[in-house]
């Protein structure tokens, strides 16, 4: 009789042939068919240790993205042997990809391959902008770029799964992670996760240069109380579903490979423990087929969340609400077999969530080839390209948003004769590469002071002073998990600074955030310019007041005072390897600025959380009377809007039109407005189309974004704009739980940035 090895490859080997020769002749829905009929030819092979084996998701030894565990190496290599592990995260290179996948290869039953996972975030060793600095691009062919370049390099170095698009809705400044998010609209967040899932996936998961996608964190993760994170989170039902779902159904729809949940609670109810989200919502509704995997640990910590009694427990709870992989509890390889055989868990979800993992295996193709993303000559040859690097800073550019231009200070002349460059973070070769840098390397962006140097003619004067430091832990700080110490107050580099800034024609001023002041675990509750920034600021704009500051940062920041005092200011973000030249494009006038705010910054951190899409109130606003929602001390605005960001020329908007007044909701109203490029510079400019529904059987925001389109406009040149309004994007999840149009009255704004008053409006009749 035939061994169930050799049963398992004549099964396999026959799907596979049947599989070729029907992708030749026959589309897409039919490769998936013989994909279901291999998945289930698999798990019918399969035992449940080996299917819970499938479930676990272990740590390599590579590097580590959360708190290790207690499991040793041998453990875990016996269990790589033995078929019980499914996957494994930050497994880095080719060489141990390889190692990785020969242990299960050579020595498990079934020899089902590994899925490596990583936290490609913003790129792999070539590193573009953090995604909230991208996000202000606003431009979807440049990100899908840039994720499929990074997609390129990672699976170049053997890695198959990126723990990315992260799509969490992020309306907190302080929250560390608002840096890995598109900002504060599900609309624009929306649009970027799509085109990051096209990036990172291609048309075509079998390829060996594409990889899978994770649509994380699900769900509600960016609205952690306080922004400090893994906070709880209250958030209720309407606005989950109004706000922080709408990104993730836009990626699901688009056929992002897997999801990952999140680490918070949702009104008392752990996301990796939310069945209504995962099993319902998800996997039910939106009737999506990959698989969720848990944040790292995250189901052990539903025991610390007060939420299961011990481990065991925790992976009855999560194995039943929909999380498909344990990343690093240990939880289910632990426990799950256990749990069936006691009749906790139905071997009908095992089998749900196991087939959900093989069926992304097979669409990758790891079946075909274990060993498709081991080439070491894509490795040696693929990754940091001066490609990939003139693309960085194509990115780089488009990511910079002008705040502040005061009497035309910028663009700066080319034969300009003397050039002060300061401040911490102006020589700073590593704050550009940012968190979640994958193999980022430390030290490797061109700074802003090389960038200038690049620029300048070669009579050009660029004279440098540091001025101060930001942390005083700056070389700890660089490795990932540990806190950095706040603040640096040594001034003793002030007098350099000043004199340096004294003679020069202007001074450019890079002060902000250091890299590791965002990302994971980076929650702060000063979001000003820590340590004595503000004060060296303060010193130069004495004896200089032509100061431009290339603001870097991972979040908004309170800028006020400098938005004040100081007459330009370009937000620079953490922009990636490319930093120091793109940044030069844009200060030479190389480039003419075209980013737009994906976030709104506040004039200070009590205005937090601040977003342009609130609702109204019963009390919005009464300047003569205090029973009125606002602040005495502060504005209740942002400093800068949602959308905001100037360019070197100006537009102007006019004839803003609409086909109709009233619609049916299966209507369409065709809308169009004319921009004209008014000043005398070619220019971009994203033009923005926002709406409001003025009542509803649920309160509705006072604005929100529909639409936008990134057009280039020569000189004095008009372009009519046209969009589209249909009931897709005017729906909602109403009162009735279900997403549907509600006649009624609707506003509608078409402008350069969310406080545009350029204003008309429509129906929806019954
Ligand atoms: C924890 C983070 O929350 C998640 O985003 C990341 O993908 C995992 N760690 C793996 O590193």
């Amino acid at each position: 009789m035939k061994n169930i090895n050799q049963i398992l490859i004549l099964t396999l080997s026959i799907a596979f042939l049947f599989n070729c020769e029907n992708k030749n002749k026959k589309g897409n829905s039919n490769t998936n068919d013989i994909i279901e009929q291999q998945v289930d030819s698999v798990l019918a092979l399969m035992t449940l240790k080996e299917k819970v084996g499938q479930m676990n998701q272990f740590n390599g030894s590579w590097d580590l993205t959360g708190p290790a565990s207690n499991v040793s190496n041998q453990e875990k290599l016996e269990r790589l042997k033995n078929g019980e592990v499914g996957s494994m995260l930050n497994v880095l290179s080719v060489k141990a990809t390889r190692e990785a996948q020969k242990l299960v290869m050579d020595n498990s039953r079934l020899k089902i391959p590994l899925i490596i996972g990583y936290d490609v975030i913003h790129g792999y060793k070539t590193i573009f902008p953090v995604p909230l600095g991208e996000s202000a691009s606003w431009d979807l062919d440049i990100i899908k770029k840039s994720a499929e370049i990074a997609a390129n390099e990672a699976s170049a170095a053997g890695v198959n799964w990126t723990f990315s698009p992260m799509i969490d809705i992020s309306r907190d400044a302080r929250w560390g992670r608002i840096m890995e998010s598109s900002g504060e609209d599900p609309f624009l967040t929306a649009k970027i996760g799509v085109a990051k899932v096209q990036g990172y996936q291609g048309g075509d998961l079998s390829k060996n240069n594409t990889i899978a996608a994770c649509a994380k964190h699900f769900a509600g993760y960016g609205f952690a109380e306080a922004g400090r994170d893994y906070n709880t989170v209250n958030i209720g039902e309407y606005e989950l579903h109004n706000t922080v779902l709408p990104p993730f159904k836009a990626v699901a729809e688009a056929g992002v490979a897997t999801f990952m949940n999140s680490f918070n609670e949702i009104d008392g109810i752990p996301a990796t423990g939310h069945k209504e989200i995962q099993r319902n919502v998800l996997k039910g509704d939106w009737n999506w087929d990959g698989f969720i995997v848990s944040d790292w640990g995250s189901i052990g910590e539903m025991i610390t969340h007060g939420y299961a009694k011990d481990k065991k427990h925790a992976a009855e709870i999560a194995a039943n609400a929909g999380s498909d992989m344990d990343m690093e509890s240990y939880a289910y390889v632990g426990y799950l077999e256990e749990l069936v055989n006691e009749g906790k868990v139905n071997i009908t979800l095992i089998d749900n969530a196991v087939k959900r993992i093989l069926r992304v295996k097979f669409r990758l193709g790891l079946f075909d080839d274990p060993y498709k993303y081991c080439n070491e000559e894509r490795e040696k040859n693929e990754i940091y390209t001066e490609e990939n690097q003139a693309f960085s800073r194509e990115v780089a550019k488009k990511s910079i948003v002008l705040l502040k231009n005061e009497n035309n200070i910028l663009p700066l002349s080319k034969n300009i004769k003397n050039i002060a460059v300061i401040g911490p973070l102006a020589d700073d070769k590593d704050t550009p590469i940012g968190n979640w840098r994958a193999k980022g390397g430390r030290d490797t962006a061109i700074s802003l002071l090389e960038g200038i140097k690049n620029a300048v003619l070669p009579s050009a004067k660029v004279t440098y002073a540091k001025g101060c430091d930001i942390v005083i832990n700056k070389e700890i700080g660089r490795t990932f998990l540990l806190p950095l110490k706040f603040a640096n107050t040594d001034k003793s580099g002030f007098p350099a600074a000043v004199n340096t800034a004294k003679n020069a024609d202007v001074v450019i001023l890079a002060i902000g955030e250091v890299a590791l002041q965002t990302g994971e675990g980076r929650s702060q509750t000063n979001i000003g310019f820590a340590g004595v920034q503000q004060d060296l600021l303060e010193v130069i704009l004495k004896v200089n007041k032509n100061v431009v500051i290339t603001l870097m940062n991972g979040r908004p920041m309170d800028i006020s005072w400098a938005s004040e005092n100081v007459p330009s200011i370009l937000e620079c973000w953490q922009l990636g390897s490319q930093s120091g030249n793109a940044i030069a494009d844009v200060l030479f006038g190389d480039y003419n600025p075209s980013g737009k705010l994906p976030v709104s910054f506040p004039h200070n951190v009590g205005q937090e959380p601040l977003y342009y899409n609130q609702k109204m109130t019963g009390r919005p606003f009464n300047p003569t009377h205090v029973t009125f929602s606002a602040y005495r001390d502060a504005p209740k605005t942002a400093l800068y809007p949602f959308g905001y960001g100037l360019s070197y020329t100006t537009f102007e908007y006019k004839n803003l039109t609409l086909d109709k007044n009233e619609i049916l909701a299966d209507g369409e109203i065709k809308v169009s407005v004319d921009v004209i490029n008014t000043g005398d510079r070619d220019g971009e400019e994203v033009v923005q189309l926002y709406i409001r529904d003025l009542v509803g059987s649920l309160t509705r925001p006072i604005k929100e974004l529909k639409g936008f389109e990134k057009i280039m406009l020569k000189a004095g040149e008009t372009k009519t704009i046209n969009f589209t309004i249909n009931g897709e994007l005017l729906q909602f999840y109403t009162i009735n739980k279900i997403w549907e149009v509600e006649p009624g009255d609707f506003e509608l704004w078409v402008g350069g940035d969310s406080t545009t008053k350029l204003k008309s409006n429509f129906a929806v009749k019954e």
